[in-house]
């Protein structure tokens, strides 16, 4: 791994191997971006592949006779007024009312490991070896602006991760109206962009479009999280790229807030992606002395395909960006009271469904919403962080001790970043609700957003939340956020920094569980939003797992896992068998299927297990035992491969594979059953090829089992037979695949 600076020709060039991230100062000192994707040999030369042409009526940056023209020059961070007409990275409004900045190139920096930027969740290095950072450093000369980009190079991972930092040494005030973590330029534009859309029940469904000419985004305005209908990712694949061959670029923002990711396709067929902090209705004052620091851009670059580029992302956040106890451990299998009771519950009531899961297995008892204040509905009490002694008498330290006292768990729901208006916090604080006074507060499932920009409102929330969490013990918290922000405003800012607000409020949200993840190291917290409105890897710096969607049908749940998989590990994902007809799609899916699928997550139930049949019951204890064999492959460092998508076939595959190569899970599992189909296979991959694997499977409650060599099993593939489908129960069966490698003397023949 290195970051190679040719002084002659000023061309930095980082380089671990695998990938290689090219650039150079130009001429008239700024910078020019020049390559990005798999490695090069390195050499002092790249600036040959500057156009030194002259075009007609383009803007040229130096006098005669420099034909240097920024509209046709890629570049590395670019900025507003220099003739280049399309996006830029960065805008800094001046004093006199100038938006025209020129950042030129003054040194750089290189560092062993990588610095953290303050208040924001990044990636980091255990060891300094595993990384090296350039900083390069640019100034504004007339605004005494300086502007330091940073790339970190990751020695394992074929990785970059970027951000800027402002800092201002003049004595006039400067305001960034936009300031991007990222900017990449292509020399073509042959590209699909993948995004990860969708909405609430329906989150990160994969959606694919070539580039043309003009501007092609997404981006979250909803100020309070990344969002259910965009995720702060897009990849540039080539057309004929695949989940196993091709290349793609991957851009990940770790960011829970307003973000836009965009490709901008010139009519030079050149390709820009940004990808940063929304710049609608953002600015950001920046007075002498003061720095800011935009949030950090994931760049991944695979020749391999999709997969590939989903397995570095996966690694990299899973042991790099993830962070504490819970990082490697494998995560406790829970039983959540939500779809179960919703409001309607007591003390009773909770200790018979916590002992009913602990007989069955479960290790975590998870009290949701609705045990606070006066809490029966979503009308009121957000904000009264107090028990309900009426439903729970023994308090929530006293249920905690009951509890533990089974031999398992106790976690809690909260919802921090809220308030109802019929609350005592409200009526205490009735100011400190994000609004604009005098106008009209839009509300959300009854709700209010809690002004989280402001350090006493964060202050004042974290004393209540820390004195819950000291007295009950208490050792798994889901902090959910139910609402997107209406009328940003902060009565707390001037009227010059209102457009700081929706970051603060994200910065405020980080600062908040920086401080509880901090004090209570040994809590494992997971996200939510609404499902999964927040599934995002700034979240992930502090969650090591987010709810993955509100949507606990087997078969959306299959789509739902699947699209969150592109960039997210196994081990961040949420999952929960829940009750049919479920209570999303009124769909009737079989247990087996229902597990089968929240297998790939983290795992747990939501429903009530006293309800359930003997067989039921049974059904889980087994299934909680196997997630309890399996858990270390799918959580702890496996490879996850998809095979087939639930988006494009009626059938969904994936398999998990251990690093060894030793151990497997496949997935099977299909959406409607077919009379007299076409024949379904099942090809595997990332199997060794030459191992020989015994493969085992219940089939109808039959078990089944034979041996094949890797080769076969991705090559050929496993035989789905349909008859056993039709026997299974039809529509929303699935199949799981135990894949163990067995010496050859142990192979038996071909059983299925
Ligand atoms: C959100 C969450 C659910 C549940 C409810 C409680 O919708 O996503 O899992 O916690 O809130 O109100």
């Amino acid at each position: 791994m290195t970051i190679i600076f040719h002084k002659n020709s000023r061309v930095f060039h980082l380089t671990n191997g695998k990938i290689s991230y090219i650039m150079r100062v130009m001429e008239n000192e700024q910078l020019e971006s020049i390559y990005f994707g798999k490695c090069l040999n390195d050499r002092d030369g790249f600036e040959y592949q500057h156009e030194a042409v002259s075009r007609s009526h383009a803007a040229i940056a130096l006098p005669e006779p420099s034909v240097l023209s920024m509209q046709y020059t890629a570049q590395e961070y670019p900025f507003a007024g220099t003739g280049d007409y399309r996006s830029p990275a960065c805008t800094v409004l001046q004093e006199n009312g100038s938006r025209i900045s020129n950042f030129r190139y003054v040194s750089f920096d290189i560092e062993l490991g990588k610095p953290l930027p303050e208040g924001l969740p990044a990636t980091y290095c255990e060891e300094s070896e595993e990384a090296e950072t350039l900083i390069i450093h640019l100034k504004d000369d007339i605004s005494e602006t300086e502007l330091h980009l940073f790339y970190t190079i990751f020695r394992d991972h074929p990785a970059i991760a970027r951000h800027a930092e402002f800092v201002q040494n003049g004595s006039q005030a400067v305001y960034l109206e936009r300031a991007l973590s990222a900017c990449v330029e292509f020399k073509d534009c042959d590209f699909e962009m993948l995004q990860l859309s969708g909405a609430w029940a329906r989150e990160r469904y994969i959606r694919k479009r070539p580039l043309e000419y003009g501007m092609q985004a997404v981006s979250s305005m909803t100020g309070t999280a990344s969002s259910a209908e965009e995720n702060p990712f897009i990849a540039l694949k080539r057309k004929e790229t695949t989940e196993n061959q091709g290349e793609v670029w991957g851009f990940s923002l770790i960011y829970s807030g307003n973000f836009l990711a965009a490709a901008e396709v010139s009519t030079f067929d050149m390709t820009r992606v940004l990808i940063g902090i929304n710049p609608e209705s953002f600015t950001w004052k920046l007075m002498q002395g003061n720095t800011f620091a935009t949030p950090e851009a994931v760049m991944v670059y695979s020749d391999q395909g999709l997969g590939t580029m989903s397995r570095v992302y996966h690694k990299l956040y899973r042991s790099r960006l993830v962070r504490g106890y819970w990082r490697d451990r494998p995560r406790p299998i829970l039983l959540n009271n939500w779809e179960g009771t919703y409001f309607d519950f007591n003390e009773q009531k909770i200790l018979s469904m916590a002992l009913d899961a602990r007989n069955l297995g479960v290790e975590l008892f998870v009290l949701d919403d609705g045990w606070f204040g006066r809490r029966n509905t979503d009308r009121d009490s957000l904000g009264d962080w107090y028990c309900n002694r009426n439903k729970i008498p023994s308090g929530i330290d006293g249920l905690a001790e009951k509890i533990e006292a089974m031999g398992i768990r106790f976690g809690l729901w909260i919802e921090p970043e809220m308030v109802n208006e019929d609350s005592d916090f409200y009526r205490a604080h009735p100011d400190w609700v994000i609004h604009v006074p005098e106008r009209y507060r839009s509300h959300s499932r009854h709700q209010y957003v809690l002004d989280f920009s402001r350090k006493e409102v964060v202050d004042c929330i974290h004393g209540i939340i820390r004195k819950i969490l000291s007295e009950a013990k208490i050792s798994y918290i889901k902090w959910d956020m139910n609402r997107y922000m209406t009328e940003p405003y902060s009565i707390a800012l001037p009227a010059d920094r209102q457009g700081e607000m929706m970051h603060r409020y994200i910065l405020g949200v980080y600062d908040l569980y920086e401080k509880l993840t901090g004090e209570f190291p040994e809590i494992l917290f997971e996200s939510c939003a609404s499902g999964g409105a927040r599934f995002d890897p700034g979240m992930l710096y502090y969650a090591p797992q987010a709810w993955c969607s509100d949507d606990t049908d087997a078969w959306e749940r299959c789509k739902i896992q699947y699209g969150t998989s592109m960039v997210y590990p196994l081990s961040a994902i949420g999952s929960h068998v829940s009750t049919v007809p479920n209570h999303q799609l009124a769909r009737v899916t079989p247990l087996r299927t229902r597990a089968n699928i929240a297998y790939f997550g983290t795992f747990g139930y939501e429903l009530v297990i006293g309800n359930m049949s003997a067989e039921e019951k049974d059904a889980v204890r087994r299934q909680i035992a196997f997630m309890k064999k399996y858990r270390e492959l799918i959580q702890t460092g496996s490879d996850l491969y998809r095979l087939r998508s639930p988006f494009e076939h009626n059938e969904a595959e994936w398999i998990v594979v251990s690093k060894d190569r030793k151990k497997a899970l496949a997935l099977f599992c299909q959406k409607s059953n077919r009379v007299n189909g076409s024949w379904l296979r099942m090809k595997l991959d990332g199997l060794e090829p030459s191992f020989m694997y015994r493969v085992f499977a219940f089939i109808d409650e039959g078990p089944r089992e034979f041996t094949a060599y890797g080769d076969e099993l991705m090559k050929i593939g496993i035989a789905i037979d349909r008859v056993d489908l039709t026997v299974m129960g039809g529509d929303y069966v699935s199949i799981l695949y135990e894949i163990e490698a067995v010496s050859c003397a142990d192979a038996t023949p071909a059983q299925i």
